[in-house]
């Protein structure tokens, strides 16, 4: 049984679709067993308490500086013994150590095409917003996993999803979670758990 941890920030939409995935048991060979927040008012850890999975909030503010917040953060996932860790809307950058620790079992939603619309200053709404700007007519999520470069790992699961006439940034962010993250996600832990990714 793989032991998942799913690294928050914000709402926990994401989260929610890879417990329900569990309980329904579109992900096998899988259990969700640790959920961290940055941030102590995110409404994932609430999704993650309703579910009984354990859940805490680990934020920089409560370290002197980065580094130790950095080191700390990547001991508590090496003692949870986890297999996987999931970042679902997780807002922080994810430091080397941690990339070490995890070589090839952390990995990333991201609410584009990759290599379109990522990197730097492109998370959450913002990404939906540059989309829009530049005029595309077709968007979409990536599932990849995570290494030192930002959103730029290798890509497990892709889906395209259609920018329609008079889309709002959050139209548009909400038709990519519902017809993409929230089907692709559960799909990538499904396939890493039962080895359909091969060395990934
Ligand atoms: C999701 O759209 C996710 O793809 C995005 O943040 C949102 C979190 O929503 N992640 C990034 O932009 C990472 N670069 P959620 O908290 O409801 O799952």
């Amino acid at each position: 049984m793989l032991r998942v941890g799913v690294l928050v920030s914000g709402g926990g939409t994401n989260l929610q679709a890879i417990l329900d995935a569990v309980k329904s048991g579109k992900i096998t060979n899988a259990e969700v067993v640790y959920v961290m927040s940055n941030n102590a008012d995110a409404y994932a850890l609430k999704r993650a308490e309703k579910a009984g999975v354990e859940a805490e909030c680990m934020s920089p503010k409560q370290f002197p500086d980065r580094a130790a917040f950095n080191t700390a953060m990547t001991r508590r996932l090496i003692e949870k013994k986890l297999d996987l860790i999931v970042l679902a809307g997780f807002l922080v950058t994810i430091p080397p150590e941690m990339i070490q620790a995890f070589r090839g079992r952390i990995i990333n939603i991201h609410p584009s095409l990759i290599p379109s619309f990522c990197g730097k200053g492109y998370y959450g709404l913002k990404v939906h917003e540059k989309a829009l700007e530049r005029g595309v007519k077709v968007t979409g999520a990536t599932v990849h996993v995570v290494d030192e470069d930002l959103d730029h790992g290798p890509i497990l699961l892709q889906k395209a999803v259609e920018v329609l006439p008079g889309d709002t940034p959050e139209i548009l962010q909400r038709r990519v979670m519902e017809q993409a993250e929230w089907i692709l996600l559960p799909a990538a832990i499904d396939g890493i758990a039962n080895g359909r990714f091969g060395q990934n």
